[in-house]
């Protein structure tokens, strides 16, 4: 467990808290980490950019005391600019705005590095790598959408894979590159294979009775 994610070059799976009991938040993302999960990640949705809403500031709040582990933020909102302030006082430490809720993404990324955190940015997987170039040398972490944002446990998209692969190519040595949706023991292989260095897991781990072996499964899957 580390606060600095990029202190290290190597794989990372991060828990996605999504498909976690809500009722025992603190339990579940302890029991997540113990059992192997290095960084915590968290889906914010606003019921505008997804048709779904999932929590912000005041459960992530809730959740930073529970932890050190690092808490990337997944923003699937139309306005990340308007709440990002809330999101890094409330312990997020890096946030991921997705593209397509912009026209100016450099500025966004700038706008979000202003307060502090790491910038990451996302797309869509039927939105093209072209759209992140004006920002790409701006972001931290470019994270891959393998599934349309929204809900967990959804299908694996194997069609964004050369997507992620040309991504990849164009990040540097200090930026990483992320991927979320579907993964678990069928899919992680695959994605590791286009260069993903984040993992992003949900329903792979906290539907498993087992977070500790469903997570061991994965490493191994990925070494
Ligand atoms: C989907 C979220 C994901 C989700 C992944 O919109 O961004 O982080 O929790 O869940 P799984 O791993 O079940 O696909
Ligand atoms: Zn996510």
């Amino acid at each position: 467990m580390t606060s600095d994610p990029f202190a290290s070059t190597g794989h990372q799976i991060l828990a996605s808290i999504l498909s976690a009991d809500f009722a025992k938040l603190g339990a579940e993302i302890e029991d997540a980490l113990a059992g192997g999960a290095d960084f915590v990640h968290l889906d914010v949705m606003d019921g505008h950019f997804v048709p779904n809403i999932s929590f912000g500031p005041p459960i992530i709040e809730a959740a930073r005391p529970v932890t050190a582990a690092f808490f990337d933020t997944h923003l699937m909102i139309t306005d990340p600019l308007r709440y990002a302030p809330a999101m890094v006082k409330a312990g997020a430490q890096n946030l991921t705005f997705h593209v397509e809720v912009t026209d100016d993404p450099a500025k966004t990324a700038r706008e979000i590095r202003k307060l502090g955190c790491h910038v990451g940015i996302t797309l869509n997987p039927d939105t093209p790598a072209e759209k992140l170039w004006p920002a790409i040398e701006l972001v931290d972490v470019v994270l891959v959408m393998s599934v349309f944002p929204g809900f967990g446990g959804q299908k694996f998209m194997p069609e964004v894979l050369p997507k992620a692969r040309e991504i990849k190519k164009r990040l540097g040595k200090h930026q990483r590159l992320e991927m979320d949706g579907g993964l678990h023991a069928q899919t992680i292989r695959a994605a590791a294979d286009a260069g993903v260095d984040w993992f992003v897991v949900g329903s792979g781990i906290f539907d498993s009775p087992n977070r500790a072996a469903a997570i061991a499964e994965l490493r191994a899957l990925i070494a």
